[in-house]
């Protein structure tokens, strides 16, 4: 048996393209191994929108897009495709707006609202509303999954939930935001000035479309919300972040007489009673003084001490691939296996 999933891209970006690619490449193995027939009903992007209830072509949706800029022809309100077209997950992949975390907030309520499950990697609405739209969400009975929202492609909550199955856990610690880790990992390694080094990172596609959220704290802060709320059980908004400190005052000078000291600068968020992003100075050993664009965290648990997991965390394959992986879940809880 194969059950039908029908899903709504919102947001059709670096992101998005690399799904809709898998999705294409990979539907026949979703089909025998999961027993999952993912159909793209609606797509939408900032200026159009695309919608087939029997499926879209999602060739030609890609071709579409990187030939006009464009999804569709027409050009529709996200909200009214989310709420009126028949589909069972909105995939939610618009940027991260730090300020009121729209568009992505209304587009979650939407779904929420006509009972769809919510697969997203933007962060911004669950770091403003988390306990509001999981409470809603429970009332409407849909699942709201976010992996790709912490780590990208690393799988930081799920090690984490691994952590607490058999014991407490006392505090989270970790370097979240790999565009700052790869900037101070660069002005190290070469002595790049700040600026240098964060076009660097903007031309490998590690940046926000905002870089700004990245290196002043601000991405950090949304994602350590987000480990509080799902790992450590609290009841917390970006609001509660208490301090926030970011990485663009940091001078080469500083970074040189740090190496010879056998420190590095990190961007530090943690979560114990509150959470808070700081910038600190680790010795050289410790893990969380990881080079370029990657995350690691350390999970303190009761009795077992400290849990660590570390790797790559940055750019659209591997954002993606978790992306599927919730996908993948809520396909199983509403049929596939
Ligand atoms: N890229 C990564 O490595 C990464 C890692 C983790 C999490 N994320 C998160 O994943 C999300 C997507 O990231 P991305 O890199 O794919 O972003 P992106 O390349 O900037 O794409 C954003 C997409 O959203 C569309 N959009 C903007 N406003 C919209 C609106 N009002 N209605 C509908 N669509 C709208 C844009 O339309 P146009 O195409 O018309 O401009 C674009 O297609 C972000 O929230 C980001 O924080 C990204």
């Amino acid at each position: 048996m194969t059950e039908e999933v029908r899903l709504i891209i919102v947001g059709f970006g670096v992101v998005a393209r690399s799904l809709a690619g898998s999705l294409e490449a990979r539907g026949e193995e979703f089909r025998r191994t999961r027993g999952i027939d993912f159909h793209l009903v609606a797509a939408v992007d900032s200026k159009s929108a695309a919608i087939d209830r029997n499926g879209l072509d999602v060739r030609e949706l890609l071709r579409r897009k990187e030939e006009t800029g464009r999804v569709g022809r027409r050009s529709l309100p996200a909200t009214e495709i989310i709420e009126d077209t028949e589909a069972d997950i909105l995939v939610e992949l618009t940027p991260a707006n730090p300020l009121d975390a729209e568009p992505g907030m209304t587009h979650l309520k939407s779904a929420i609202k006509s009972s769809k499950h919510v697969v997203t990697a933007n962060k911004m609405p669950l770091a403003h509303e988390y306990p509001s739209l999981m409470t809603s969400a429970e009332s409407r009975g849909v699942q709201v999954r976010y992996s790709a929202c912490v780590g990208a492609g690393l799988p930081i909550l799920d090690f984490g939930d691994a952590c607490a199955v058999s014991e407490p856990l006392l505090k989270v610690e970790g370097v979240l935001n790999a565009t700052s880790n790869f900037v101070l990992s660069r002005m190290e390694s070469d002595s790049s000035s700040f600026p240098e080094a964060l076009e660097e990172a903007k031309k490998l596609g590690y940046a926000e479309s905002n870089p700004w959220l990245d290196v002043d704290g601000v991405d950090s802060a949304a994602k350590i919300v987000i480990i509080a709320n799902h790992t450590l059980k609290k009841s917390l908004t970006l609001k509660d972040v208490a301090i926030v400190e970011g990485i663009r005052r940091i001078s080469p000078s500083r970074v040189k007489a740090l190496r010879e000291e056998g420190k590095k600068v990190r961007m530090v968020a943690s979560v114990e009673r509150r959470p808070e992003v700081r910038v600190l100075e680790l010795p050289r050993g410790d893990p969380l003084s990881i080079d370029g664009a990657c995350n690691v965290v350390k999970f303190h648990c009761k009795y077992s001490g400290e849990r660590v997991v570390s790797g790559p965390a940055a750019g659209g394959v591997t954002t993606s691939s978790a992306v599927m992986r919730d996908l993948l879940r809520v396909g199983a809880s509403i049929g596939g296996s």
